[in-house]
């Protein structure tokens, strides 16, 4: 179901209203666009189709759902099935967090997500304003407390010559993947301390130089965090401070996921909050890939599959993402996850285990965190 976020002047916070909103069907707004649209719905006939009654917090719809997970880039690929796992759980009513809510909605509706177990919510990632913005419509929006985040959502730009900066002044990758990311679990962290949650980051192999996967060029490199020191705003854009490479942007920012994640640990992690990373496996053929060249999609897939035995069907990915952010065996803070064993060969022959996140960079979380929440505007 489609909600358009941020306070509606024109419905009353009474719970036939919230109902109304939640359950309805709501044109969907621009990504970031938070201009209220009526879409000609009746509130009250709403609620009923959804069985709100008077007095009711939570509409009916919604109430064997306890509890609300957020997806960012519920829109595509892992995303999308880590959401439809979560719903389908029966216990989490999903906020689907995305910059293109038509989109999400069509994905959800083919993947067959019943209506009354989510609610899409715009997030543009790459606009610290919509971050904000965002927060605020789930805190009216009337749905279960939250208590799960899945920072899932990313960009990569293999092609680009130079950085894309946004109206923030930030790299694009950057801003998206960890700053964005960053400020979203930072605004949240209130609620998911309340609901003892989950704050899920998903993570990469390749962003590590001390696996194989990770040595292939160009390797991540935080650098001593220059361009955060600097401030962005100008060329060339890099965390690093040093020259542009689009690939490598896409790396350093998996690397500040995954630092932030066991910085987030080190400074919550006994608040009742479980924060973790997930390699969900390789998807070659996701969305992620869409801006790579013809051979590239064609011919990874199958090197992913024959050589490496690898590949993972994203619908296999979403349910890991899905169980580290909800299943009991993933409550242990502060683990980097990992499936052992090769999915080609039957689901009983992989295993989850926890790898050690603390690589060559882990004395840099404390000084990105400090960075980050700078050029975020924390307040610190
Ligand atoms: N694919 C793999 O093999 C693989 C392996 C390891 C880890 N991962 C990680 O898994 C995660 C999901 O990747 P994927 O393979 O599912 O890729 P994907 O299909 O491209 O999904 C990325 C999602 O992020 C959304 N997004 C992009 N820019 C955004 C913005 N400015 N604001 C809000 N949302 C934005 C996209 O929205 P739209 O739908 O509107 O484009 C899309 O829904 C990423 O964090 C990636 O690093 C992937």
């Amino acid at each position: 179901m489609a909600f358009v976020s941020t306070p509606l002047p024109h419905l009353s916070t009474t719970s036939t209203s919230r109902a109304a909103s939640q359950c309805a069907s709501v044109a969907p707004v621009r990504a970031g666009s938070f201009a209220p649209r009526r879409s000609g719905i009746n509130a009250a006939s709403a609620a009923q189709r959804c069985g709100s009654a008077a007095g009711q917090a939570v509409p009916m719809c919604m109430s064997a759902r306890l509890k609300t997970a957020i997806v960012t880039g519920a829109s595509s690929s892992i995303g999308l099935h880590a959401a439809k796992e979560l719903a389908g759980r029966g216990d989490y009513h999903v906020v689907m967090a995305v910059r293109n809510p038509g989109k999400a909605e069509a994905a959800a509706k083919a993947v067959g997500m019943p209506a009354d177990s989510y609610t899409v919510v715009p997030l543009d990632l790459a606009r610290l304003q919509s971050v904000r913005e965002f927060v605020t419509a789930v805190g009216v929006a009337g749905v279960p407390p939250v208590a799960a985040l899945v920072c899932n959502a990313a960009t990569w730009h293999p092609r680009d010559k130079k950085p894309r900066f946004t109206e923030d002044g930030f790299d694009e990758t950057v801003q998206v993947n960890h700053l964005g990311h960053f400020l979203l679990a930072n605004l949240l962290l209130p609620q998911l301390k309340l609901n003892r949650g989950r704050c899920v980051f998903l993570a990469t192999q390749t962003h590590n130089p001390d696996t194989l996967p990770g040595k292939v060029p160009p390797q991540a490199d935080l650098g001593e965090l220059e361009g955060l020191v600097g401030g962005f705003k100008t060329l060339p854009g890099t965390i690093d401070g040093k020259k542009f490479e689009p690939t490598k942007a896409y790396k350093d920012s998996k690397v500040c996921n995954i630092l932030t994640m066991t910085e987030m640990n080190r400074r919550y992690g006994t608040d009742g909050v479980t924060f973790s990373a997930v390699f969900p496996g390789c998807i070659a053929q996701s969305e992620l890939f869409r801006e790579k060249r013809g051979w590239f999609r064609a011919l990874f897939p199958l090197f992913q599959r024959y050589i490496t035995k690898q590949l993972v069907p994203v619908e296999e990915a979403g349910r890991r993402v899905a169980l580290v952010a909800s299943d009991g065996r993933f409550g242990d803070s502060g683990r980097y996850w990992q499936w052992r064993g090769s999915y080609l060969q039957g689901m009983d022959k992989t295993t989850p285990v926890p790898i050690d996140p603390t690589e060559r960079e882990a004395g840099k979380a404390e000084k990105l965190w400090e960075l980050s929440a700078k050029l975020v505007n924390m307040g610190v």
